[in-house]
């Protein structure tokens, strides 16, 4: 009998894992505290040089690729059926984060596509192009990196918080549509988390969640089998959202960046 994820939490020993841009930030300390669990984790980005890097750190498997180019996420997932057989859990986690003038900026046409297109439109493909190397697991999951301005519209970044209210609704809806094939998809929703990403938000502006304590509540999530993960700050944000939306826009007007 398949087991999903719904039925059990997820058993985070000698699972198959593939984090997409596992390279840095929130992705490499994924990576970093899946592999000390016992779980092979293979990691994708498109930086070569810094993939092995965090492969020979971590203990990953490194594959180099672009998650928006749709012959890259063939390759990627073609070594993994061909080394692995199977893939667990695929952790859709690469993303951008761009703050502009949506109006004056030189560059904001090519901006809009290029962050749909990474945050949005990637893991949506990549998921569905993994669904048969998923269902060769016993218990196969799909995790969405979010965020908690899926729940709030930030001005200074004009696309990015639409993308990931994009992939909230999304993630609920796959989920409705994959649970009877026994795929369970979780999402996982970050406040501000100190990576590369956040360095260009003014550092007195948030309080900034590590990513290792950030990593070791998203793994409990998974353990209890939690479908929405509210993680540090965006519990906060989700319940604004609902009692006072326009103090909570308001206050993310404020945001300033370098
Ligand atoms: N940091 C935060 O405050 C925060 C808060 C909420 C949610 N999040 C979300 O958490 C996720 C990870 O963010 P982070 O803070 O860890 O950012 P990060 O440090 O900038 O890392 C992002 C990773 O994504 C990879 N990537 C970007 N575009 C890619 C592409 N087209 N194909 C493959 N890999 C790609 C990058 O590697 P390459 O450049 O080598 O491709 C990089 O390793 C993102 O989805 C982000 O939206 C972050």
């Amino acid at each position: 009998m398949t087991l999903s994820l719904g039925e059990t939490g997820l058993d985070l020993t000698s699972k198959i894992i593939l984090v997409t841009g596992g390279g840095s930030g929130i992705g490499l300390e994924l990576t970093r505290q899946l592999v000390a669990l016992g779980n092979t984790v293979i990691v994708c980005g498109r930086d070569a040089e810094k993939l092995a890097e965090a492969a020979r750190l971590t203990g990953a498997q490194a594959i180099a690729g672009n998650v928006t180019v749709a012959d890259d996420q063939e390759r990627i997932l073609s070594d993994i059926q061909a080394q692995h057989g199977r893939l667990d859990l695929l952790i859709n986690n690469a993303g951008i984060f761009l703050a502009y003038d949506f109006k004056n900026d030189p560059d904001t046409l090519q901006k809009i596509e290029r962050e749909i297109a990474i945050n949005a439109t990637a893991p949506l493909t990549l998921t569905r192009r993994a669904l048969p190397l998923l269902e060769k697991s016993a218990q196969p999951g799909v995790l969405f990196i979010g965020s908690g301005v899926a729940f709030v519209a930030s001005p200074g970044t004009p696309i990015y918080s639409g993308t990931k209210a994009l992939i909230h609704h999304c993630a609920q809806t796959l989920r409705h549509q994959l649970q009877p094939h026994g795929i369970t998809v979780l999402e996982a929703m970050p406040p501000v988390v100190d990576t590369d990403m956040a360095s260009v938000l003014k550092s007195d502006n948030f309080k900034k969640m590590k990513p290792a304590d950030l990593v070791r509540d998203i793994l409990e999530g998974l353990r209890r089998n939690q479908t929405e993960m509210l993680l540090g700050q965006s519990r906060q944000i989700k319940w604004m959202s609902r009692i006072a939306p326009a103090f909570l826009f308001r206050q993310f007007a404020k945001t300033e960046f370098h």
